[in-house]
């Protein structure tokens, strides 16, 4: 993997010993643009802020998405002024609910309750979440088509429709991190048919419908969602007048993001050899909790400021162990180097995505990392 000139740039200007964060913005947005080709034409894209939701990303990608999709007060509250955002998560709060309604955003109502609690704030926007019946996608993380706390079952539609007769749409989301285009594309044409269907019964004039994010991304190995195979299967889909709404987030913020740590120490324990970096699965996560080794370059960094010898390993298979005082605390295993030493900074791409956001950032009290954008 090649580290991009100016991403490298940032990393060697970081803080010493580094540990960093830089996101691309031109990366962020051709990744919208890419999947946006793909997309029928006018289908609003809704970037989904909780892959990463860092102010900087946001900020570049404000004018460049038609929108936000939100998750918690918190988020909306993030991108405030945003004329198109869309709210999901099944325990919005009171509080929640006033700040959508007074914030105009569409509400991806999950439960009956909810709608209920919602009506009391004045006239809101009502997208209802259906969890479908439809065969599994790939993926992870399904959150339809299976039992989940989230969203209608379809038998919950006369009820819902008995309490807000005003319903603008359909919110669809099943799945997360597809890499199966043409499975993608099929679910998605299915959804619409079902709710074009469906706003026919129950009268929505033009309904939003929304099919959610769950565009993968391979951020191990070489697999990629393919985007003609996508568009392929989406080609000639008939909209009837709807407007079809996507809300991508790690397809947009994966490959965006670079997550450098410098190397403290390297050492030899029972005959494995271990590379310790100042960062760690605390700041970026994915390695621990889906359990595989993600893959790094090493920028050399010639300076070493003590007198005494530097530690290092040439030509070895060397695991890659954060600081914490855990052994679970590990970003690669078995990873082959060239050459690795004490003061030379390990860099992992496509770490944009639900890689510092999931983390238990205040584990131990270490110092955060910096966060930079090129
Ligand atoms: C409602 C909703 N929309 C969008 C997304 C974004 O999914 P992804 O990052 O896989 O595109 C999620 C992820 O959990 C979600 O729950």
């Amino acid at each position: 993997m090649v580290v991009p000139p100016d991403v490298a740039a940032a990393i060697i200007a970081a803080d010493r010993p580094v540990c960093v964060y830089v996101y691309d913005r031109a990366t962020l947005r051709a990744n919208v643009d890419a999947l946006r080709a793909a997309l029928p034409p006018g289908t609003k894209v809704a970037y989904a802020m909780k892959a990463n939701g860092d102010d900087r990303v946001i900020d570049a990608l404000r004018g460049h998405v038609d929108g936000f999709e939100v998750a918690s007060g918190g988020e909306l509250a993030a991108v405030a002024g945003e004329p198109f955002v869309l709210f999901s998560g099944p325990a919005k709060t009171d509080a929640d609910l006033r700040a959508a309604v007074a914030a105009g955003a569409v509400v991806n109502v999950e439960s009956l309750h909810e709608l209920r609690r919602l009506l009391v704030y004045g006239q809101p926007k009502v997208c209802l979440r259906v969890n479908r019946t439809h065969p599994a996608l790939p993926g992870t993380h399904a959150m339809a088509g299976v039992p989940t706390a989230f969203g209608l079952d379809e038998s919950a539609l006369p009820a819902a429709f008995g309490i807000a007769g005003d319903v603008v749409g359909f919110h669809l989301h099943a799945v997360s991190n597809n890499l199966d285009a043409a499975a993608h594309a099929a679910f998605i044409r299915d959804a619409v048919a079902w709710a074009l269907d469906a706003a026919a019964r129950w009268d929505v004039p033009a309904p939003i419908i929304n099919v959610g994010g769950g565009f993968g991304v391979d951020i191990a190995g070489d697999g990629r969602f393919d985007l003609d195979v996508f568009a392929a299967g989406l080609r000639d889909l008939d909209l009837a007048g709807a407007t079809l709404v996507v809300e991508p987030g790690r397809f947009v913020a994966a490959t965006a993001g670079w997550y450098a740590t410098e190397v403290i120490d390297v050492k030899r324990t029972h005959g494995r050899w271990f590379v310790v970096v100042r960062g760690g699965t605390h700041h970026f996560r994915l390695p621990a909790s889906w359990g595989y080794s993600h893959p790094f370059t090493v920028l050399p960094v010639d300076a070493w400021p003590y007198p005494f010898d530097r530690p290092g390993v040439t030509g070895a298979t060397v695991d890659v162990a954060g600081e914490q005082c855990n052994p679970r605390d590990v970003l690669a295993r078995d990873a082959a180097v060239a050459s690795v030493r004490a003061g030379d900074v390990l860099v992992f791409a496509n770490t944009g995505a639900y890689g510092w956001e999931v983390a238990h950032h205040d584990f131990l009290r270490h110092t955060h990392p910096q966060f930079m954008i090129v």
